[in-house]
């Protein structure tokens, strides 16, 4: 697979883990460029919506957190404590590098490596998706919010015509853990004409 073919139909579909993992670490050293030129405003318009809705000074945990383009999305709209992690060290290395985040480590799909009620607020910018962290982590995530506490998500136009995706929201909501607080259909990478949702959810 080429650099140029991720991004391609091919990245959405759904993949073993390790697959996964090889891919991302594959990509590290050209995604921001490839994403970027492409258009990526899910983290931007994401980070404003969780802006208006927990204070700045929240510590927030993005998961997920790649090479740190959504770091960056969140330290623009003027959050100023952030932790990230990412199961692909390659990914990782790079957000590390940028300095932006207080903390950084490789967490595994089994093991997030973090406890339940350890963040008000974890943001997860295009990571539970098609081609990336499977449906089943975003109850894996709501299982580690306390009352109050939020979860900021998004779900591209692939993943939202995907029905394990939509049943794991739904499941969520309907089980009466969250409650949606803000969802918006937005450019997800405007180059190519896709959108995402980006989606706040409050645990009840
Ligand atoms: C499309 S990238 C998004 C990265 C970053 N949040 C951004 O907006 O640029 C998806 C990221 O999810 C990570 N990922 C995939 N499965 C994961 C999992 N189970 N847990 C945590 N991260 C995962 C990948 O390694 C990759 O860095």
């Amino acid at each position: 697979m080429t650099k140029k073919d991720v991004l391609k139909p091919q990245l959405w579909t759904p993949r073993p883990v390790a697959e996964t993992i090889a891919v991302y670490a594959d990509w590290a050293e050209t995604y921001d460029a490839e994403v970027e030129k492409r258009g990526y405003r899910t983290p931007e318009r994401l980070s404003k919506a969780l802006a208006d809705v927990i204070d700045l000074s929240t510590t927030v945990l993005d998961f997920g957190c790649g090479t740190g383009l959504s770091g960056i999305a969140l330290k623009d709209a003027g959050f100023q404590t952030l932790h990230g992690t990412d199961v692909t060290s390659e990914m990782l290395e790079k957000a590390t590098a940028i300095g932006l985040y207080e903390k950084t480590w490789v967490s595994t799909p089994e093991d997030p490596a973090f406890g339940k009620g350890a963040y008000k607020a974890i943001a997860a910018i295009g990571v539970v998706s098609l081609g990336a962290a499977p449906p089943e982590t975003l109850a894996m995530l709501v299982g580690k919010l306390n009352t109050g506490n939020i979860l900021a998500m998004s779900y591209n136009e692939p993943t939202l015509r995907d029905v394990s995706y939509i049943k794991a929201l739904d499941d969520e909501v309907a089980s009466g853990h969250v409650e949606v607080i803000f969802r918006e259909n937005g450019p997800h990478l405007e180059d190519v004409g896709m959108t995402s949702d980006v989606i706040i959810l409050r645990h009840k």
